[in-house]
């Protein structure tokens, strides 16, 4: 049955207890609202150790905007609900006093690969994810953690960080699961209108037209100003960002002489979309 735990100190005395008993940890750390891309890494984990741990927590320090965190939905009771047939061991939910009390000063901040695409867009989101990230890793002991390529440039901040703090933790990027129209999935698609929802889809099929240009040896500065005018004729309001970059460092590339990533930022009203494609190199 799914244990639910709120503090640190609990989920020590737990994770103390089975690794004691010989169990390996996997933990897949969420901010809730799970769909089928939450649910694809938690059943990956069950493959990779003997416990499974999910954690939800809706963490301030990586909201740059008020209204953002106010509105993101909080849906505990559906998320171990959906969690429960999947065999996990513990539902790890500490609320924010528990994770920041008062007096908290510490903040991981990772240079390089943070830096351009969403990090220069939301200032300070990637400390607060670094941040929280070594904490829930720290607190869960965890042998191997899953984290999903559709946030590709949050991965690779924490591949940084693990490499470079020496956590013991083994970091494993799983592929996007997408809507059956190619939309990746997100908790933030539920606040697209039928219609928008249907424009919505056309970001994976315009980046994969582009990605396709890409590794067939084509310039990135055209490739990109073609989709980036597709993006606005199908619909979306504006473009963030749209670029090619490096597949693991994430430096900028002029074309895809190595294996690369193509990644955009989109917003349709109100409602900011990423996604990322990979680039073979041509
Ligand atoms: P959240 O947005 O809830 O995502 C949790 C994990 O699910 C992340 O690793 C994310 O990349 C992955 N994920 C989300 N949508 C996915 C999809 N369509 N396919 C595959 N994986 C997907 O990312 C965060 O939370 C937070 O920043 C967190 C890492 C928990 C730190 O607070």
């Amino acid at each position: 049955s799914l244990a639910i735990v709120r503090s640190p100190a609990t989920l020590r005395s737990v994770v103390t207890r089975w690794k004691r008993a010989g169990d390996s940890v996997a933990v897949v750390p969420t901010m809730g609202a799970l769909h089928e891309g939450h649910l694809s890494l938690v059943r990956a984990a069950r493959g990779l150790a003997t416990r499974v741990i999910v954690t939800l927590f809706v963490n301030p320090k990586q909201f740059n905007d008020a209204g953002d965190l106010a509105n993101y939905p909080r849906t505990e009771q559906t998320d171990a609900a959906k969690l429960t047939p999947l065999g996990i061991d513990v539902l790890y939910a500490p609320d924010a006093a528990a994770m920041y009390p008062a007096g908290f000063s510490t903040t991981v901040s990772v240079t390089g690969v943070s830096e351009g695409l969403c990090g220069g867009h939301r200032p300070g989101h990637f400390d607060g994810v670094a941040t929280v990230v070594s904490k829930l890793l720290l607190q869960t002991g965890a042998d191997v953690a899953l984290f999903g390529e559709k946030d590709f440039q949050q991965l690779q901040v924490i591949r940084r960080l693990v490499r470079d703090l020496d956590i013991p933790v083994d970091v494993r990027g799983l592929p996007t699961v997408r809507e059956a129209d190619g939309l990746a999935m997100s908790s933030r698609n539920r606040r697209l209108s039928p219609e928008r929802r249907k424009t919505a889809a056309q970001l994976f099929r315009i980046l994969s037209a582009a990605a396709d240009k890409l590794s067939a040896g084509e310039m990135a500065q055209p490739v990109i100003a073609e989709a980036r005018a597709a993006l606005l004729a199908a619909g979306f309001g504006s473009v963030e960002y749209l670029e090619l970059r490096g597949e693991s460092d994430l430096a900028p590339l002029t074309h895809a002489d190595t294996p690369a990533r193509l990644l955009a930022a989109v917003w349709l009203d109100d409602v900011r979309l990423i996604d990322n494609v990979a680039v073979k190199a041509s």
